[in-house]
């Protein structure tokens, strides 16, 4: 996997050899993002069944895998579509059959992603028309919902690529992103390496651009969505949705159905919310001039720092949900469309 944790300044390999490897890389980001916590939850399993297969064994290692992270509902979906998958097996086929399984799941993501990517390539198409004055559609993101949060294309960013890869002209707003920083660090990497326009912002600075008429649309990922339509994504996101209703700026979450979770309904009292180390608000993690990691405190010493990962949504702030399927409102009816037009 690439090692998320040394992005933008080296790009490391990080190897996976045990269960415990996965477990460790989802808990500390060396992966992130809902999908991509999602296919290294399936192939923890994999490592697993290399060395012990049992019912036992595999129960107990998917416990571990999901206890990881608890908020992108992915993770658990990924792992209890592997042991379910390998469930009904024979022990001596488990271990290929569970290789074989989270890498069909890696595909899919890819499919999946690129074609969420062309819907919401649709939804931009009409955006432009709609552009008074002309110029690039002005799009802000927050947090990183590219290639690397996903096996390839990303979710909320896989539109932006299509775009460009069909000649539509934008500019990307990257919010930061703070504590992670996954905006600056991860999301400006990938639009640079793609060579998509954008500007890096603080996060405080996308209400300002709103009211200033620079936002045509804001476009994020999510990490799970409930029955009804509300949505968990990274800290930050409902204050980004809050500004574009107050400025009439359409707020797109491009959503994967991996993503949701139709045991929810309200998404403010079920979902949970991750509470990471009060470390990663008191600290700052960079680059030297000599290239080297250095970790700097922002903070006098003992300042109490509290750090939830994620917020919720709620489904009235958002202009319309983009997925595999189609673009539906967020709404329990607009959802439930998305099933009953695959069936
Ligand atoms: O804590 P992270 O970096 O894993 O959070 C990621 C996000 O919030 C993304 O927006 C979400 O997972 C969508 S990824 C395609």
């Amino acid at each position: 996997m690439i090692d998320q944790r040394v992005l933008p300044h080296r790009v490391e390999v990080a190897v996976l050899r045990r269960l415990h490897d996965a477990v460790r890389a989802i808990a500390d980001m060396t992966v992130r993002g809902a999908p991509l916590i999602g296919v290294t939850g399936a192939y923890g399993l994999a490592l697993q069944a290399r060395t012990d297969a049992s019912a036992a064994a595999l129960a107990a290692a998917a416990q571990a895998l999901k206890a990881a992270r608890p908020t992108a509902v992915n993770l658990a979906w990924a792992v209890d579509r592997t042991l379910a998958h390998l469930q009904p097996l024979a022990l001596a086929a488990r271990a290929a059959a569970a290789w074989a399984f989270a890498a069909q799941l890696a595909d899919d993501d890819v499919a999946v992603n690129l074609r969420l990517g062309d819907h919401g390539l649709a939804l931009l198409r009409e955006l432009a028309a709609r552009k008074h004055g002309g110029g690039p559609l002005q799009i802000l993101t927050h947090c990183n919902a590219g290639w690397l949060a996903t096996v390839d294309w990303g979710t909320a960013l896989a539109p932006i690529y299509r775009a460009q890869a069909a000649g539509l002209p934008l500019h990307v707003w990257v919010d930061e992103t703070r504590p992670r920083n996954q905006g600056a660090s991860l999301t400006a990497f990938e639009l640079r390496e793609q060579g998509v326009p954008h500007t890096l912002i603080a996060d405080n600075a996308g209400g300002h651009l709103m009211q200033r008429g620079q936002v045509d649309a804001v476009l994020v990922g999510c990490d799970r969505v409930t029955a009804r339509g509300d949505v968990a994504n990274k800290i930050g996101t409902y204050l980004k949705a809050l500004a574009a209703r107050d400025n009439g700026v359409p707020f797109y979450v491009a959503m994967p159905l991996s993503t949701l979770d139709r045991s929810l309904s309200d998404g403010l009292a079920e979902i949970p919310i991750e509470e990471r180390s009060a470390r990663e608000v008191t600290h700052l993690t960079g680059c030297a001039a000599d290239g080297s990691r250095v970790e700097v405190q922002l903070v006098a010493d003992g300042t109490p720092a509290a750090n939830p990962a994620f917020d919720v949504t709620p489904a009235r702030l958002v202009s319309a949900l983009i997925t595999e399927r189609g673009v539906v409102t967020a709404t329990r009816e607009g959802i439930q469309a998305l099933f009953e037009e695959a069936a």
